[in-house]
């Protein structure tokens, strides 16, 4: 199956990689060329423009940080648009907005062209081992032709429905669920802190009774253990995440005060200029609420307490 893909980031990349080891031929574009060149050396197709990606394709994924990126790079002059012949299919593995999904599948309907949503869960090494889950939703025939090359990407294909929008939104939805359970861990582990159990023994407990969720296993560990570099998915992402889920609530009239949480949570992490830190620095929040020190082996907790963590590595440790 001939394919392009436009969108060489962190989990681009790893996903083109993935169609090309799987036999399928690949025409690839990012903005920055250089970041093509280890697909090039594996057998992909440079392309001069993402129409030029899109041409020759039968489907054509992208793979964007943003509304305003995928939107110039499809509908923009040179974009996929431009260059996918009718009867072709865009399929958008972006986290973008509802009505941004709707807007393309319009614009590529009226152009005798198709659109599907695929977003991913996962992060850049899931992409990279084809370890991510994939939530399809379009029409039907295309959905089932283009299986083969989702596979290729992904442990687990979820397919929605025909309305590609609704795999956007409950892309938005699960992201939520991630940064609100960051969230509650930060504020229970800032709080066990201060009564001197130490976040290691909480987390212990956590992952070994009722909250053993990869959510938890994986984030809980990246705030006990201050791990918030190199990002994956950056408090950048995040927030322009939690504004489109806010944005659809909005739209669908449906209030959603913990969202409000979460965005204003990242905003401040934003505003400390840690954008570029892994989203779950969003943690360091509630722990400096609670007056405790930022900084790993800072000020213990309180001396003696005698908590569970006592025995572990002590306290006054995490975010
Ligand atoms: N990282 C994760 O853990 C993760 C997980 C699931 C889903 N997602 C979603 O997947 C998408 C891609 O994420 P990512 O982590 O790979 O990296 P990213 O930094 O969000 O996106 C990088 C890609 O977007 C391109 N780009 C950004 N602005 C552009 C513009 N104005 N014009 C043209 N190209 C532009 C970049 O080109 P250059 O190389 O030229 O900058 C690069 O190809 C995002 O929507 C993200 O929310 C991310």
């Amino acid at each position: 199956m001939k394919l392009g893909f436009v969108g060489l980031g962190p989990m681009g990349v790893g996903m083109a990689r993935r169609l090309l080891d799987a036999g399928h031929p690949v025409s690839v574009f990012n903005r920055t060329a250089s970041r093509a060149a280890p697909l090039i050396e594996a057998g992909a197709r440079p392309a001069e423009s993402p129409a030029d990606a899109a041409r020759d394709a039968e489907f054509v994924f992208s793979m964007l940080a943003d509304d305003d990126a995928v939107e110039a790079l499809t509908l923009g002059k040179d974009g996929i648009a431009e260059g996918l012949a009718s009867g072709a299919t865009h399929v958008s593995s972006s986290t973008i907005s509802v009505a941004l999904s709707r807007r393309l599948a319009e614009a590529h309907g009226a152009r005798g062209q198709g659109y599907l949503s695929a977003t991913v869960l996962g992060r850049p090494p899931a992409a990279a081992s084809g370890k991510l889950f994939v939530v399809l939703a379009g029409e039907a025939e295309a959905s089932a032709r283009v299986r083969p090359a989702l596979d290729a990407m992904g442990q687990r294909v979820f397919v929605l429905g025909t309305d590609p929008s609704q795999s956007n939104l409950l892309k938005l939805s699960l992201n939520f669920l991630i940064f609100s359970t960051i969230e509650q861990m930060a504020e229970v582990f800032a709080l066990n802190d201060k009564g001197g159990v130490a976040p290691e023994a909480v987390f212990e407990v956590l992952t070994n009774s009722f909250f053993d969720a990869p959510v938890h296993r994986n984030y809980g560990r990246l705030i006990v253990d201050q791990a918030f570099e190199p990002p994956g998915g950056s408090v950048t992402l995040a927030a322009k995440d939690t504004a489109l889920l806010l944005q659809a609530g909005d739209a669908l009239g449906v209030p959603m005060p913990m969202g409000s949480l979460v965005r204003d949570r990242l905003l401040a992490t934003v505003a400390r200029g840690e954008s570029g830190r892994a989203f779950a620095a969003m943690a360091r929040r509630a722990r400096a609420a609670a007056g405790r020190p930022s900084a790993r082996g800072g000020a213990p907790g309180r001396a003696g307490a005698g908590g569970i963590g006592q025995g572990i590595t002590g306290s006054g440790v995490v975010a």
